[in-house]
């Protein structure tokens, strides 16, 4: 097969990406055919995940939006992915020009992507690094050029840490980033869950071990223990639309169907 331009060299391009599956599902151009093959097989099993996908980028708006009108003005965007419509730069700056976000992805596309949708944006950078490697992390040049460590953070963990295997690597991924950053910095969590759909979650489960990205789903108690002791933001840990709604319409009928839960936690 030939080589997209816009395919690093190290890109294994006879096998699935989650982020590029993800850029499929969310309608994007940065997909091989291989990833579109192994996103139609998903969903055979769960036609929503599309709208799954879509649920999670309004919850992200909505978080950013009200961690900005909380005062926050740096955020760290973990597990980033391929850059689509309402990027976190864009929502907080858009909002509150001063902000700074830096993301992180460890799939070269997603991170090829963002530094050419970052030129020229003083406020904000990407780095290629795995976010389970805390330490790394908080010692690059760019989070020390854009994060001051004395102003609350935003940690924003989107549909990543269910790619985490264990529950004690998740907690302690989580736990490495809240021990940076100061009092008043906020936790910002979306996390897939088999809770409702069962079986046909578990169909996707085992395709994603065909992946780079194999996926990890938890339950409510799993998801709200990696908060431990930051605050909960009322409404806690629900599902994807529940999440303060913008209107009584997002949140539909059925809003386990998102099989996501989204929580937004304070450092006291
Ligand atoms: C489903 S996408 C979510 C993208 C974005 N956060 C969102 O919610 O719209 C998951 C992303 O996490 C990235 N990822 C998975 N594990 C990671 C890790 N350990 N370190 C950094 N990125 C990771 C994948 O490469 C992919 O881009």
């Amino acid at each position: 097969m030939e080589r997209p331009t816009w395919a690093p060299g190290e890109v294994d391009l006879e096998r699935p990406s989650a982020a590029r599956v993800y850029d499929y599902y969310l309608g994007g151009y940065h997909n091989l055919a291989v990833d579109r093959e192994f996103a139609e097989q998903a969903m055979l099993a769960m036609p929503e995940l599309p709208l799954i996908m879509r649920t999670n980028r309004a919850f992200l708006r909505r978080s950013v939006r009200h961690l900005v009108a909380q005062g926050v003005r740096q955020f760290l965007d973990l597990g980033s992915g391929i850059p689509t419509v309402g990027n976190v730069h864009e929502i907080a700056q858009g909002a509150a020009p001063e902000s700074r976000v830096v993301y992180v992805d460890k799939d070269p596309v997603a991170v090829a992507h963002s530094q050419v949708m970052l030129e020229g944006n003083a406020g904000a950078a990407v780095l290629l690094a795995d976010m389970r490697d805390v330490q790394s992390v908080l010692a690059d040049e760019a989070v020390a050029r854009l994060i001051d460590p004395a102003e609350p953070v935003g940690v924003l963990m989107f549909a990543v840490l269910h790619f985490v295997d264990t529950d004690k690597l998740a907690r302690d991924t989580v736990r490495g980033y809240m021990a940076a950053v100061p009092s008043g910095s906020y936790l910002v969590v979306s996390h897939g869950t088999h809770e409702v759909v069962g079986e046909r979650g578990k169909q996707v489960e085992r395709l994603y071990t065909r992946t780079d990205n194999p996926f990890y789903p938890r339950n409510q108690a799993q998801v709200s223990a990696l908060a431990d002791g930051l605050e909960l933001i009322e409404p806690g840990v629900v599902y994807l639309p529940s999440w303060r709604p913008d209107s009584p319409e997002e949140v539909e009928d059925h809003p386990e169907k998102s099989s996501t839960y989204a929580m937004v936690a304070r450092k006291p």
